[in-house]
């Protein structure tokens, strides 16, 4: 069998740490997404989960746009190619430089948070003398089953509008609608979501308003469903994955009916998440009376996941054919660990590895495509990471 993407030969003599992503799963994970959803979806990458710049460029070339929230992210979109129609800007925090930028752009929609968003964007759009497209991110009050630092449509949390605001929206968006078009509704309840009853009741409760709108003046044509489908971090299998996704595209058919003449879609996680790695070097073997540690060149700094979400990934020893294993076949249970100054510097927990393994050992991190290399940073002054991209110009 063909070593997996993070096994590559070409990997073994880079210096770690290190991500590295495999551009040809990630093409073919992208076609899967899109072939599972109908005709009229307009699928906007959450460039928040990985920003890098041959990644973009080849979701640019598969057809996609791009979902962004910052200044920063919209320099880096328009640098990768995508044009201002193909870019929404979401954000509860959005500022009155980025939403000038926004405006200055042209950019296809801003999905708006708040009743001061939208009368600041109002101004603004009146000062620049531009008609700003937007639409309302809806706080459908739902309660999904993810961890609660990434659960965002519950009426608890800071994003969105409650239903009860929009009588205050509607009567700004009459008012100021020589620069304001309302083109949609859109919602976005957390990430990491593998059942998809919660999406089903968020889209139910936030259409019904679009009906509604409707019938109030407004002509909405579009209907944005965010991201937030999850994948299983605990399996390798990639087929299960192409299953959810072909059960969310089945979903989003029956709930969003045909009178939308578009609707949008903001995934991250699900396209981008199995298609990276982090390698990272063994540096201490540490066996104490209470526990074994491995000890690695990665720490929360290189992946904030775990110690943020306590998020599980799948870690692996890399190298020889028989890697996996020690060369007798015994293991040993260790805590994977960084080198940063904190005890919440732990990879993985409980870790069952080969018992010989040892300083100088290669490990890969996986899934960590999506929420890793953007979220890293040089706490102890640690070097900031390399990215590497495998069937791709980098490597
Ligand atoms: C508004 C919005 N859209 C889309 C996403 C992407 O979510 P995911 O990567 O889970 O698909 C996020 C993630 O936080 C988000 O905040």
């Amino acid at each position: 069998m063909a070593n997996p993407f993070y096994a590559h030969p070409k990997l073994s003599q880079l210096p770690t740490p290190f991500y590295v992503y495999d551009l040809a799963g990630l093409r073919g994970r992208v076609a899967k997404f899109k072939s599972s959803l109908p005709a009229n979806a307009h699928i906007h990458f959450a460039m928040k989960s990985n920003n890098n710049l041959e990644i973009l460029k080849a979701l640019h070339e598969c057809g996609l746009g791009v979902d962004l929230v910052s200044a920063g992210e919209m320099r880096r979109a328009h640098e990768a190619g995508f044009t201002p129609e193909e870019m929404i800007f979401s954000g509860v925090g959005k500022t009155a430089d980025e939403i000038s930028a926004a405006l200055e752009m042209n950019i296809h929609q801003l999905n708006v948070e708040s009743l001061p968003e939208l009368e600041r964007i109002a101004d603004l759009a009146a000062q620049a003398k531009k008609q700003a497209r937007v639409a309302l991110r809806m706080n459908p009050d739902i309660e999904v089953d993810t961890h609660p630092y990434i659960r965002t449509g519950f009426h608890e949390n800071k994003f969105g509008f409650d239903f009860s605001e929009i009588p205050n929206a509607v009567e700004i968006l009459k008012t100021h609608a020589n620069v304001l078009t309302l083109q949609g509704l859109t919602l976005h309840i957390g990430s990491q979501i593998r059942d998809l009853v919660a999406f089903r009741q968020a889209i139910r409760k936030t259409f019904k308003l679009w009906q509604q709108l409707n019938t109030q003046g407004f002509t909405l044509t579009s209907f944005d469903v965010g991201g937030g489908v999850g994948i299983d971090y605990l399996s390798a299998d990639l087929a299960k994955d192409e299953e959810l996704i072909a059960a969310y595209g089945k979903m989003i058919e029956t709930e969003v009916p045909s009178i939308v003449n578009r609707i949008d879609f903001e995934p991250g996680r699900i396209l981008i998440a199995r298609f990276g790695a982090l390698i990272t070097e063994v540096q201490y073997v540490k066996r104490t009376p209470y526990k074994n540690f491995v000890i690695v060149d990665a720490g929360m700094n290189a992946l904030m996941r775990p110690a943020l979400y306590e998020a599980h990934h799948r870690i692996l020893r890399i190298g020889g054919r028989t890697a996996a294993k020690s060369s007798d076949g015994r293991t040993q249970v260790f805590d994977i660990v960084g080198p940063i100054c904190e005890s919440a510097d732990v990879l993985g927990y409980k870790r069952v590895m080969p018992s010989d393994i040892k300083a100088g050992d290669r490990l890969a991190i996986l899934d960590v495509g999506a929420y890793g290399y953007v979220m890293s940073s040089q706490y102890n002054l640690r070097e900031p990471l390399k990215e590497y991209i495998l069937n791709g110009v980098t490597l």
